[in-house]
């Protein structure tokens, strides 16, 4: 190629799902079947009523035109009840703007915020689409330090101790991708007073919020009537209903950030397309008890895999787990992640991701996506992992 591409994009490293994907295709012909614990994904299908609620919605001429750049004002509308009867909140449809999945929520929220050379602090291990943008914008990614005897959890005073002028953006990511650890509301509270005290922005990004056992708020702070002063949420409904491809995500804030943020909006995307956008008003109109059901069969994935995992003779070992993910250390000394995860894919058919991709130093680590496979399946997979040769 003769052209000259920005730097700014070539130093970042390609995206970590199909680097690991890509090691599927030269494996031994003759290894045992996949066990895919690689990319978040529901094995489950759609709700059959949602399918046919959509079906029946193909032929109408509006469905294939724009929508307005931050939704329908109903989809927005339909959104609202689901914050009152989640979060007991009393948001408007203004502070709401539908997006393509939370990856475009979080391109939104940090474009709104940040300028080349502004700083984010994120909590290791971070999610790595999360530092893939900032690198892109170039914008400092500051990590806080994984402390894996805290869970993974995050330090308000340690996050306070990053802050400098250029802090934009405290990032949080709750349940985590890829600890699976969930910040308890009381630690989220805290993070916005370290927000509110410096002047800067809590975002929130709650991918999974579904699967926080028993449906537990996840925190209050759309409470307070103040909260658009500081918070900034990105949310998805992509897990929650089981439609990864429909790229179901929406950003909430003030209506002062959104109506800013809808200048990236209009440029990037336009809107989110009306078929989503039916999809996620027909989901917070009609599937609490499915989600519920869902997020009951995630927690006994989330328990069968914990016990099969710990029970002794694992070389491999759990440090945290929740949600939708474990984070284990693997037991190859002197190996990356990479290493260990290309050996578990030849010699076990297992796919998860290396440590390294969530940040510096987690070389000894791996994600496990569980979320994504049958309880029936669990021993098999943990049984490969407890056999490793090492
Ligand atoms: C923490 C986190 N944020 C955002 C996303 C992207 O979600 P979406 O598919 O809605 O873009 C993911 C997807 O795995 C995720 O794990």
């Amino acid at each position: 190629m003769s052209m000259t591409l920005s730097p700014l994009i070539t130093a970042v490293h390609f995206p970590p799902i199909s680097e690991v994907k890509g090691w599927v295709a030269q494996r031994p012909a003759d290894g045992p079947e996949l066990i895919d614990l690689c990319q978040a994904v529901p094995d489950y299908a759609p709700a059959p009523q949602l399918t046919d609620h959509l079906a029946t919605l193909l032929g109408d001429p509006q469905l294939s035109r724009y929508s307005p750049d931050e939704g329908l004002p109903e989809v927005r509308e339909a959104l609202c009840g689901y914050y009152q009867r989640k979060y007991g909140a009393s948001l408007s449809p203004d502070n709401l703007c539908l997006t393509i999945g939370a990856s475009q929520a979080f391109w939104l929220a940090i474009v709104t915020l940040c300028r080349a050379g502004d700083e984010v602090i994120m909590q290791a291990p971070c999610y790595f689409d999360h530092p893939m943008v900032l690198e892109m914008l170039g914008i400092h990614g500051v990590c806080a330090s994984f402390v894996e005897a805290d869970g993974g959890l995050p330090s308000p005073a340690a996050i306070e101790g990053l802050i400098t002028s250029r802090t934009r953006a405290i990032l949080l990511v709750s349940p985590s991708n890829p600890t699976g650890a969930i910040t308890p509301p009381e630690i989220i509270a805290e993070l916005l007073q370290v927000a509110r005290r410096h002047n800067i922005a809590l975002l929130l990004d709650e991918t999974y919020n579904e699967f926080i056992p028993g449906g537990r708020r996840p925190h209050e702070l759309f409470r307070d009537p103040a909260w658009g002063e500081n918070l900034v949420q990105i949310a998805s409904f992509g897990k929650t209903y089981a439609l990864t491809g429909y790229r179901a995500g929406l950003l909430a804030a003030s209506r002062q950030f959104i109506h800013h943020a809808l200048k990236a909006q209009d440029t990037m995307a336009v809107c989110q397309p009306r078929i989503t956008q039916q999809a996620v008003k027909f989901g917070v109109e009609n599937l609490d008890s499915w989600v519920a059901g869902n997020r009951a069969m995630m927690a006994r994935r989330h328990d069968r895999f914990r016990e099969e995992f710990t029970r002794s003779g694992n070389p491999f070992s759990l440090s945290s787990s929740g949600a939708f993910f474990a984070w284990v250390k693997h037991p190859f000394s002197g190996c990356s992640g990479r290493q260990a995860a290309k050996k578990l894919v030849d010699q076990a058919g297992i796919i998860c991701l290396p440590g390294e991709v969530f940040g510096a130093g987690l070389e000894g680590y791996l994600r496990l996506a569980f979320g994504n496979i049958r309880e029936e399946t669990i021993p098999e997979a943990v049984r490969r992992f407890r056999e490793m040769d090492v």
